[in-house]
């Protein structure tokens, strides 16, 4: 199949990656001129693991190809994927929708023979409607179906995810396109995830409810979490003895600061406003999300609080911004909450994050970046650890004690056992475990 990929972004890139490695012909474009040029270049423009082999191997093998020239991979396509961003619409939560229609009317002029149109971004129940009437109110003369296929992939094992996922969610009716699909998904069967087939709309709303779902297990374990604190019960306990239940299963019920990210913040918000405009409110929902945007300046709260209740003038050194391991993704990261909370009590705030820091530096000019762990710690009042890394789970921790001004660890992540930490002399404060 030729398979043409606009935008190369996290999801864009990984997934042309991944189709070009199940043979088909791949056409990664972007109108990021400068990301293109990188990738001719053979740079990979974002961290994800795995991704700069997969990427060599299948430009060597001629498969997979960078470019800003839209006209010519459209012309070209079986199969064009839109995976452009769909951020949050600035005052309503609405998704900016405005990416993906350029896109539409872009590909409109250049499409020759059938041609599948798929929706990979992230979008709003009707979205796909819209794309179609785009498409052909321009060209009413084109061959072509609009057909919705959500990504399920997490950054940091995103690879993995699309090349063994739960479930590969299309919504057509269309008999054609649901056999392009078909074939360009066929070599996963050798894994038997289903390719579930649902109509259009159903798709577009089933990689919300996914994600608001989600969103909503992690905001319970924080809130059970808070309750735990009060009443000296331990949530890592809690979360395994609800966990080993199946009907519940033991994903999403780690308590931390807070979910963030490219996808839970902006596509709950989304959601809610698709509940609202149908009359269909979404109640829970709605409380997740404020629940968890109150969660991240308790967290801050947290940490002045270790520190007997003032951060003034206090060096805080945090490991970890990205907002969550193994990804330099920033978007929505609780720790851009937290730092602005601290710097603004008056922290003097030290960071390190082994492949985020380029991307923070710009969200977070109050703070000194650092090399490496250690020289992170020299003379803070504090260490906050705030996204789990594996490098964090392992610290020497006399090292640290001798780094320290004051032996204060303020896990979010909960990556050490109180015990083995306070037996060291460490004062130490996690979430939801005494
Ligand atoms: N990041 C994730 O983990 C993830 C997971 C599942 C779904 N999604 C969804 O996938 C979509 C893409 O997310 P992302 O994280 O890859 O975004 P991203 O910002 O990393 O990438 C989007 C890319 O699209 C490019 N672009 C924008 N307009 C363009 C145009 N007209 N022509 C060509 N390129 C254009 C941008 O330059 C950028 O490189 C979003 O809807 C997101 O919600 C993301």
């Amino acid at each position: 199949m030729n398979i043409t990929m606009i935008g190369s972004g996290y999801v864009g890139l990984v997934s042309g990656a991944c189709f070009a490695d199940f043979g088909h012909k791949v056409t990664c474009v972007d109108s990021d001129a400068n990301k293109i040029a990188r990738l001719l270049n053979g740079e990979i423009p974002i961290f994800e693991p795995g991704l700069d082999e997969l990427v060599a191997t299948n430009r060597r093998q001629q498969r997979l190809f960078f470019t800003t020239d839209l006209e010519p991979a459209v012309r070209n396509a079986d199969a064009i994927f839109i995976a452009v961003g769909t951020p949050s619409r600035r005052g309503d939560g609405h998704a900016d929708l405005s990416f993906v229609y350029s896109v539409a009317t872009t590909i409109a002029e250049s499409l020759q023979g059938f041609t599948v149109i798929v929706n990979k971004s992230t979008v709003p129940v009707g979205t796909g409607d819209e794309v179609e009437r785009i498409i052909r109110e321009i060209r009413p003369d084109a061959d072509f179906e609009v057909v919705s296929n959500p990504e399920f992939l997490r950054e940091g094992a995103a690879i993995e995810d699309f090349k063994r996922p739960d479930r590969v969610v299309i919504g057509t009716d269309d008999p054609r396109a649901r056999e392009v699909m078909a074939e360009i998904y066929r070599p996963l069967n050798l894994n038997q995830p289903p390719l579930y087939f649902v109509g259009r709309r159903t798709s577009e709303l089933t990689k919300y409810a996914a994600n608001a779902f989600l969103a909503t297990k992690i905001t319970f374990i924080n809130e059970i979490a808070d309750l735990c604190e009060k009443v000296g019960a331990d949530v890592q306990e809690v979360a395994r003895g609800i966990g080993l239940d199946k009907r519940i299963g033991g994903k999403f019920l780690h308590a931390g600061p807070g979910y963030g990210g490219s996808c839970f913040p902006k596509d709950t918000l989304a959601l809610l406003k698709t509940g609202q405009d149908n009359s269909a409110p979404l109640r829970i929902v709605e409380t997740v999300v404020a629940v968890n945007d109150a969660r991240k300046r308790a967290m801050a709260r947290k940490v002045i609080n270790a520190l007997g209740g003032s951060v003034r003038g206090k060096k805080i050194a945090l490991l970890g911004l990205a907002f969550k391991p193994n990804t330099d993704d920033m978007r929505d990261a609780p720790s851009l909450a937290i730092v602005a909370s601290l710097a603004g009590d008056g922290a003097d705030v030290h960071a390190y994050d082994p492949e985020s820091m380029e991307q923070a530096r710009p969200l977070m000019p109050e703070v000194t970046f650092h090399d490496d762990v250690y020289s992170t710690l020299e003379s803070a009042d504090a260490l906050v650890i705030v996204t789990e890394w594996d490098a964090f789970r392992a610290l020497d921790l006399e090292r640290v004690k001798t780094l320290l001004k004051a032996p204060v660890i303020v896990d979010l992540r909960n990556v050490y056992r109180p015990a083995d930490v306070r037996k060291r002399g460490f004062t130490y404060v996690s979430v939801g475990r005494v």
